[in-house]
């Protein structure tokens, strides 16, 4: 590949009249209702997307992330961001690689902003092309088979179900046949204790009409995922974490919740992890990271 994409060739992947140009961020005609994102964008943004107090320790928590990502991504590629957030991920890696264009998705348009800020202010990220497009991940404006490589973050678990559904068969049509998935931090493992309090609120959405909120976790059974990557080829599940306690009580009111959290299911779990045998440590993990190809 090789050729030099500059960002008038790139906004060629998206589809036509699909999106109004708002400061250089391409807003989706049919972008939902704002989100809870952009608040928490405005309030402290490395904490919503990472948990992170400050920007280093976003940096030092990123690392094994970019290494990975790195080592399925070639510099003649278009690379999606599926939920990109203030772009946390293209902040760490642009600097290490350029790419032929990075295209970030989010509804949250100031997290947009933030996204667009540090870019313009880091000539190694400006390396490569971007595309920053204020859209639903289940509605996106791109064309058939125009981007090689997605990476999702941390955004599946924050969405109902049938979004995510959606959004998967967004990701069959708009990746090259060959093209990689890369899924982190989205799929919550529904076989926990965290996972049946999980179920358990989902089911008091759907009591009180509001099924389909944006921020609660979704959890997931294994056949739940691969029933997702139908069509995909090399579909790779992998086990990430340990808790065998619920890191939360997610029903109890929030100073319980943090006196649990912090001074009985973190220090138990790292002993109960210390004490696991390998071979059982595979059903304690907290969620499943995925790749496969398309
Ligand atoms: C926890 S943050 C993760 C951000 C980024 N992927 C990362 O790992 O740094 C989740 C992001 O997904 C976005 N998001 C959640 N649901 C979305 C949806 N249905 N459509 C588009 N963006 C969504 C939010 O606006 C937010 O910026």
């Amino acid at each position: 590949m090789g050729a030099i994409m500059d960002r008038q060739n790139l906004t060629e992947i998206v589809k036509p009249q699909s999106t109004i140009d708002r400061g250089g961020i391409l807003v989706a005609k049919e972008i939902a209702e704002k989100t809870v994102w952009d608040k928490l964008a405005l309030e402290n943004p490395t904490h919503a997307v990472i948990s992170a107090g400050s920007e280093a320790e976003a940096a030092k928590k990123s690392a094994a992330q970019i290494a990975d990502i790195k080592a399925h991504v070639q510099a003649g590629d278009i690379l999606l961001d599926l939920g990109t957030g203030y772009g946390r991920v293209a902040k760490y890696l642009l600097p290490q690689m350029s790419l032929r264009g990075y295209v970030g998705v989010d509804s949250s348009f100031e997290m947009l902003t933030l996204f667009k800020q540090h870019y313009s202010a880091s000539e190694a990220e400006q390396q490569t092309p971007l595309l920053l497009l204020n859209a639903d991940i289940h509605t996106l404006p791109l064309r058939d088979a125009s981007v090689d490589v997605v990476i999702v973050s941390a955004v599946f678990l924050h969405n109902h179900k049938s979004v995510v559904e959606q959004a998967m068969a967004e990701l069959k049509r708009v990746v090259k046949p060959g093209g990689t998935i890369l899924i982190y931090s989205s799929f919550p493992r529904a076989a926990t204790l965290m996972g049946m309090q999980g179920l358990a609120y989902q089911a008091f959405l759907n009591l009180i009409g509001r099924p389909f909120k944006n921020g609660p976790v979704r959890y997931y059974w294994r056949r739940e995922i691969m029933h997702l990557f139908d069509g995909f080829t090399e579909v790779e599940l992998k086990p990430v974490g340990y808790a065998l306690l619920p890191k939360s009580l997610i029903f109890l009111p929030k100073p319980i919740d943090k006196v649990w959290r912090t001074l009985v299911a973190k220090p138990l779990n790292r002993a109960l992890e210390y004490i696991t045998p390998t071979f059982l440590k595979y059903y304690c993990a907290v969620h499943f990271d995925v790749v496969a190809k398309r």
